[in-house]
């Protein structure tokens, strides 16, 4: 019989086997292996199903995707998401003397169109950045390696991080965007920056929309850039917490505040970036414990992470 065809990377490298990056935090469990669930919860996972949100439901969610994050915004203003301490572990390209981009100039294509962009300032993106969590953990560390776009699509986000006493237009601009469209490219120019971060963000967006979301991110990359990526993996403790009512489509789910999340395999995610043309550099699930024995918490999460680059030669 013949041996099925591997699938492939932009460059013709093989992709069935992805190297797995470090486990950074112990207990971490790195792994191609979705979790294995127990009967208990795979009952859980077929209620869900027993009573699904109506395609009408489904569509005004999606049509007030941005007013359900800005009520969230409202809500929480920065007391929700904690300060991602661990990008700079994690995705070491974030520090100083790694240019994912090599010296490729950020001319390429379009001119830029920011004046602080000029031919060798490192760039970087981060989408979705809620009230800044990632990126102002960066300055508080001393990492001014890059200047820092930061886009959400609530305006009350953007707002919140623009009154940060850390924001500082010499290093960083925030901005409202939806990047499912095109409205990125009024602020950023094509193959202008070296690094975009997406963590927790391409499951709030509606499943159908991954396509031209990662086609935005390849665009705005220079060649070499590369995509931090980090979000809910399949079966994860929260998507078995869904009680029936709140499913939308396979994996996808509304939360009661309105907003959405998806829960992603492993093989979904690398395969949705090597159909954007990106090599993949790391891809994973990371199984992880939360244990906290003083609140009696022991909560098991699973994450997807990965690293793509765009080819050189793109
Ligand atoms: C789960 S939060 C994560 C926030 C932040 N990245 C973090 O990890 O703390 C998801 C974020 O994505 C933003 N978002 C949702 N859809 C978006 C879109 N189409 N374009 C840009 N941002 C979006 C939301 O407003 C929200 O701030």
């Amino acid at each position: 019989m013949a041996e099925p065809t591997k699938p492939q990377n932009a460059d013709g490298t093989s992709t069935d086997l992805f190297p797995k990056q470090t486990a950074f935090n112990l207990g971490d469990v790195v792994t191609d292996a979705a979790k294995t669930l127990t009967e208990a919860e795979r009952a859980k996972l077929q209620e869900q199903n027993k009573r699904m949100v109506t395609p009408f439901q489904a569509l005004k969610l999606e049509q007030e995707a941005r007013k359900h994050w800005d009520l969230f915004y409202k809500r929480n203003e920065n007391r929700f998401f904690k300060d991602r301490h661990w990008t700079t572990r994690e995705f070491g390209e974030l520090l100083a003397g790694e240019n994912p981009a090599g010296s490729v100039s950020s001319t390429q294509g379009e001119a830029p169109k920011n004046e602080n962009e000029e031919k060798d300032t490192k760039t970087m993106l981060e989408i979705g950045c809620g009230v800044g969590n990632l990126i102002f953990p960066l300055i508080e560390d001393g990492h001014r390696d890059y200047f820092i776009y930061a886009c959400d699509l609530s305006p009350r986000a953007v707002e919140l991080v623009r009154k940060h006493n850390l924001y500082d237009e010499r290093y960083m601009k925030a901005f409202t965007c939806d990047i499912t469209t095109q409205e990125v490219y009024d602020t950023l120019a094509i193959n202008s920056l070296d690094i975009v971060t997406l963590i927790f963000v391409l499951s709030a967006i509606h499943p159908e929309k991954f396509p031209s979301t990662v086609a935005n991110i390849y665009r705005l990359l220079k060649p070499g850039g590369v995509v931090l990526f980090r979000d809910y993996g399949l079966y994860d403790m929260a998507q078995l917490r869904f009680k029936p009512g709140h499913k939308i489509a396979e994996n996808f789910y509304m939360r009661q505040d309105g907003t959405r999340s998806y829960y992603f395999a492993e093989d979904e995610v690398s395969e949705l970036f090597r159909e954007a043309g990106f090599t993949v550099m790391v891809n994973s699930y990371i199984h992880r414990r939360t244990i906290n024995p003083k609140e009696k918490i022991d909560v098991p999460r699973t994450f997807v992470q990965g690293k793509y680059r765009k080819p050189e030669q793109a």
